[in-house]
């Protein structure tokens, strides 16, 4: 794909210096006119626009890691809705300047920032008993913050970060909220995974890579356990007003690729103009929380506003049984 539209963004310069040479096109005004609609169009073949007017008055979300990228595009289209929203952030100086970004551009937004630290168990459990403390309920939550190719490092409680953060900390959010969720029925949870899980597998040998680490492999074991536990979790809520789903936002220009070093960030910075802005990545997160839930497949996996399938190891019931089962032991909880 990026060969494809590397090839046509040069013919569109190329295009561009003939005629300015031959004099066919004298404005450089003009000439940047025809060069933006070109790349509009080519942008335009593979990102579609996807619009929904659901409004969401009266109800409550919680998005994790919403200061920046795809959270904090997803936060800030359910305020518009008239939805309260939670922004739940590691860090809480980034999460005010958050809220205050969304409600200067949206008047009377119901927005407010909680300190969040999925790397700490201590932080899950503060968080979730001031949420008890003050929502009566919560129909939505979107399990969205992630890290991504990280150098080794471990979480609070030993836990390698990529799969504590992205996995293990979600996981242990969703069962602390899971009865304020029953009792808000109906309810949905979001994890936001990706099509990376493909190249995942869950190497319960080594889960923590404390024999060997590779930044890639512990992304794409936890992306892969996001899918496997949103299958599972479906399975337990089964009739109980609560519905689950995983999400891939598709390829965002957002700050995740901090840690990732070149060739890839080169690539990455030269076609961003291809990749999806924050608030497209927000798209499926959204269709997947707006759409009526007769329309959805409680446990299926979505990638532009419709359900696709996952990889052979993302539909692996028996991984996803023993994860579960791994994961309740690591946390120290049950849950059946
Ligand atoms: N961008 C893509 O192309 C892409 C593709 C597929 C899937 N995804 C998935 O989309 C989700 C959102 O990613 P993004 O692209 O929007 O990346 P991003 O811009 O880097 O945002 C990630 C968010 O997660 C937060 N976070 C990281 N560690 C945390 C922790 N210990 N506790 C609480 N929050 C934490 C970050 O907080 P700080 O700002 O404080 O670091 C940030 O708010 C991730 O789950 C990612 O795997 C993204």
């Amino acid at each position: 794909m990026f060969r494809t539209i590397f090839d046509l963004s040069s013919n569109v310069i190329l295009l561009q210096k003939y005629c300015a040479e031959r004099g066919f096109l004298k404005s450089p005004q003009r000439i940047s006119d025809i060069r933006n609609t070109a790349m509009e169009k080519i942008r335009s073949l593979f990102i579609k626009y996807w619009s929904s007017d659901v409004g969401l008055d009266g109800k409550t979300a919680i998005v994790t890691g919403a200061n920046t990228g795809i959270g904090k595009a997803t936060a800030k289209d359910l305020a518009k809705r008239g939805a309260r929203v939670i922004l739940a952030c590691r860090d809480i100086v980034k999460a005010e300047l958050a809220v205050h970004d969304i409600t200067r551009e949206i008047k009377g937004a119901n927005v407010e920032a909680r300190k969040l630290d999925l790397a700490d168990n201590k932080s899950i459990c503060e968080f979730a008993e001031n949420i008890y403390n003050t929502e009566k309920v919560l129909h939505l939550l979107i399990n969205n913050a992630g890290v991504a190719a990280c150098p080794y490092s471990t979480t609070v409680d030993g836990y390698e970060m990529q799969l504590g953060v992205n996995h293990l900390g979600h996981f242990f959010l969703t069962f602390l909220l899971l009865d304020l969720l029953k009792h808000s029925a109906p309810s949905r949870v979001i994890n936001v995974s990706s099509s990376a899980h493909a190249m995942g597998r869950i190497n319960f040998e080594d889960l923590h890579s404390r024999r060997e680490y590779h930044p890639i492999k512990a992304y794409t074991q936890s992306k892969l356990a996001n899918i496997l536990f949103t299958r599972e979790l479906s399975k337990k809520t089964e009739g109980l007003g609560v519905t689950a789903y995983a999400v891939h936002p598709g390829v965002v220009n957002t700050e995740l690729v901090r840690h990732v070093k070149s060739p890839l960030e080169v690539m990455w910075k030269k076609f961003s103009y291809f990749l999806k802005t924050p608030e497209e990545g927000a798209y499926t997160v959204l269709y997947c929380s707006l759409t009526p839930v007769s329309e959805l497949v409680s446990g299926g996996y979505y990638s532009d506003c419709a359900q696709s399938a996952t990889a052979r190891n993302g539909r692996d019931d028996g991984t996803a049984l023993k994860l579960w089962a791994v994961s309740c032991h690591l946390l120290g909880i049950r849950w059946n």
